[in-house]
């Protein structure tokens, strides 16, 4: 949460990049916008509540009094203080010499705050981030007035943003600046991801590699305990008690022009669209078809290890985790292993029960939601061995596990995740198979076959890509945007994508949605059912089909509105339905991929029948990396 940007470079004016930079950042937050920059004029700063367009629009009014070759803005998703311009970042010290931007959470800030209001500073915010600025300020000037210094060798600022860093306990990336050293930034991480580009003569600070990509694809992901000196010499790292880092740069693959919008109103549309190029980039350069299994690429983990785990435990958080829900049943199914899959934010304060010969998977997107990091950690500590399935190279997940999938759905920008759930269930179906090819459970024809229906998704797919497919979803749409609630229902594999069906549609429309195991809706919602209630019912032709049309018949008999997504020309299915969305025909462990596509594109159509911003959806964000 919250999105940081800053650059220093040698000529130029940083406040354009730093902007464009920001709005790429924005799926992070968008409670409001500041900027702050160093001109002819001195520090000069910018903040506004809401969304970056309206600090754009204010800066396209009374802008800077001149270039600015450094500087630094934030997004914000308020934790501590409401959502105004005095808790809006960047804060400043009590001179307006420092800027600080913040992302994370100070849990000791009350007991630092307190010291430094007995020191004679005053506080003009209610956040948790403004007592670091005043903490670096209080320590610069202790250490500028002579005191003692433990690191001659460097400034006296980065010095002060190290102690100030060492005193405050909870999570951060700060980015630091002060009039008094205006040729760097300084960076500090603790648990809160952030990523420092390397240019030429020019340097970049950034929460997410996307935002940096325009100018650089050379990254460090600073790690925990560093801090980065930024400045257009080059970039230097230490640790926080002052020790030097070696770091290795790494180069990103993705191309900037992944992250534009190429052409469509919404990001979300875009990923939507971009699923069947996503999932073959995950899938094909995997498959030994040869012999009935998959080969990931860099993934050192043995037949051996796979053979004597006992149990599998998956850990994500929201969209992550239907995916995991899915993973559950391929694994158990391919590879013989019970599985239980767990809300990471639950699984971390369970009881600790030891897990020699239990294999934790992480599942996520961004790779640095919290409570999935932590979870991880946990399973480690209870004897656990780590894999992760995840979309960015070298965030914190895969760098704290054993062995990373990474799925190749390129950037995801839009808040509610698609293309990188559709990615993430085709590289569980690929490890489930490695798992059950190693175990022995699935033969080399099994392993085959399934290999080959996965080939043949691919084309299938061009079904719920045309203009027809996107009409119908469009009408349905429009039919039943003024809906309060919503129920989905699924059974087996398709229970997962009638939670996440759900989850889209209160994610982006706002308007309530349950999901539910189709069988078990008659012990409960259906007390719900009436003429008002759209009930959507995923009832793909598999095992599953025929006991979830019966559940079909129980909600039609109660006057409810059904809109069932069936295979095409499935009659029963179509007599039961009040609307249909067709969808091609696949093997039941692929159904997932396929069903879920229409219901993100309901949720999408229906957002924007209700103008509202699929973007970004109010009080989320992208990637949570706070608790
Ligand atoms: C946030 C997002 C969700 C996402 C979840 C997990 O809540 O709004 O869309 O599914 O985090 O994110 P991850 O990056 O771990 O998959």
């Amino acid at each position: 949460m919250c999105g940081i940007f800053g650059a220093v470079v040698r000529e130029g004016d940083v406040t354009p990049a730093i902007l464009d930079g920001l709005a790429l950042l924005e799926y992070r937050g968008y409670d409001s916008a500041g900027i702050a920059v160093f001109t002819s004029r001195g520090m000069e700063r910018r903040r506004r509540v809401g969304k970056l367009e309206i600090l754009r629009n204010a800066l396209a009014k009374e802008g800077f009094g001149g270039p600015a070759t450094i500087g630094v803005g934030h997004t914000r998703w308020a934790t501590h203080g409401g959502v105004t311009e005095a808790n809006a970042h960047p804060h400043s010290d009590s001179k307006d010499e420092l800027v600080l931007v913040h992302n994370g959470i100070i849990e000791n800030y009350l007991d630092l705050r307190g010291d430094l209001i007995t020191k004679g500073h005053q506080f003009l915010s209610s956040t948790d981030s403004e007592v670091l600025a005043h903490a670096i300020e209080d320590r610069l000037q202790t250490i500028e007035r002579g005191g003692a210094r433990q690191h001659p060798d460097i400034s006296a600022l980065e010095e002060a943003v190290m102690s100030a860093a060492r005193a405050a306990r909870g999570t951060y990336a700060i980015v630091v600046l002060h009039k008094r050293y205006p040729d760097r930034i300084i960076v500090a991480r603790q648990d809160s991801p952030v990523v420092i580009g390397i240019g030429r003569g020019a340097a970049f600070v950034a929460s997410d590699v996307p935002a940096l990509l325009r100018h650089t694809r050379s990254v460090y992901y600073l790690r925990d305990g560093e801090v980065a000196t930024l400045t257009t010499e080059g970039v230097g790292v230490r640790t926080l008690d002052g020790k030097v880092v070696s770091y290795r740069p790494q180069e990103i693959a993705w191309d900037a022009a992944a992250t534009d919008r190429r052409g469509y109103p919404h990001y979300m549309l875009k990923e939507i669209e971009e699923q069947p190029d996503a999932i073959a980039q995950t899938a094909f350069d995997r498959l030994d078809d040869e012999n009935g299994d998959v080969r990931f690429e860099d993934f050192d983990v043995s037949d051996e290890k796979l053979k004597s785990a006992q149990r599998i435990q998956i850990i994500a958080c929201g969209t992550s985790l239907h995916a995991g829900f899915v993973g559950k049943f391929l694994i158990e199914e391919f590879a013989g292993l019970p599985v239980e899959c767990d809300y990471a934010s639950e699984f971390r304060y369970r009881t600790p029960l030891p897990s020699k010969d239990v294999i934790a998977i992480g599942i996520s997107q961004s790779g640095e939601t919290m409570d999935t990091l932590k979870g991880l950690g946990q399973a480690r500590e209870r004897g656990a061995a780590i894999l992760d399935i995840c979309n960015v190279k070298g965030s914190s997940i895969p760098r704290m596990s054993d062995a990373t999938i990474y799925t190749h759905a390129g950037p995801e920008i839009g808040v509610a995740s698609t293309k990188a759930f559709t990615c993430q269930l085709v590289a569980l179906y690929l490890l489930a198979i490695r798992m059950g090819r190693a175990r022995g459970r699935l033969s080399r024809d099994d392993g085959r076959e399934l290999l080959l229906s996965l080939r043949k998704l691919r084309p299938r797919l061009d079904a719920l890509f045309n203009d027809a497919a996107r009409e119908s979803v469009r009408a349905l749409a429009k039919k039943y945007q003024g809906s309060r609630d919503f129920l989905f229902l699924g059974r087996g594999l398709n229970y997962p994508i009638a939670l996440e069906g759900a989850l889209k549609l209160k994610e982006i429309s706002y308007i309530h949605a349950e999901g539910y195991p189709a069988g078990e809706m008659k012990h409960g919602p259906i007390a719900m059912i009436d003429a008002t209630l759209p009930v959507v019912v995923i009832a793909t032709r598999g095992r599953d089909r025929d006991k979830t049309l019966n559940q079909l018949e129980q909600v039609r008999a109660r006057g409810g509105r059904v809109i069932v997504i069936c295979n095409a020309g499935d009659a029963d299915a179509r007599r039961l339905g009040d609307d249909l969305i067709e969808v091609p025909a696949t093997s039941d462990h692929l159904a997932p991929i396929v069903n879920v596509i229409p219901l993100q594109r309901l949720a999408y159509e229906i957002a924007v029948c209700r103008n509202l911003s699929p973007d970004n959806p109010r009080n989320l964000a992208k990637s949570v990396t706070v608790e």
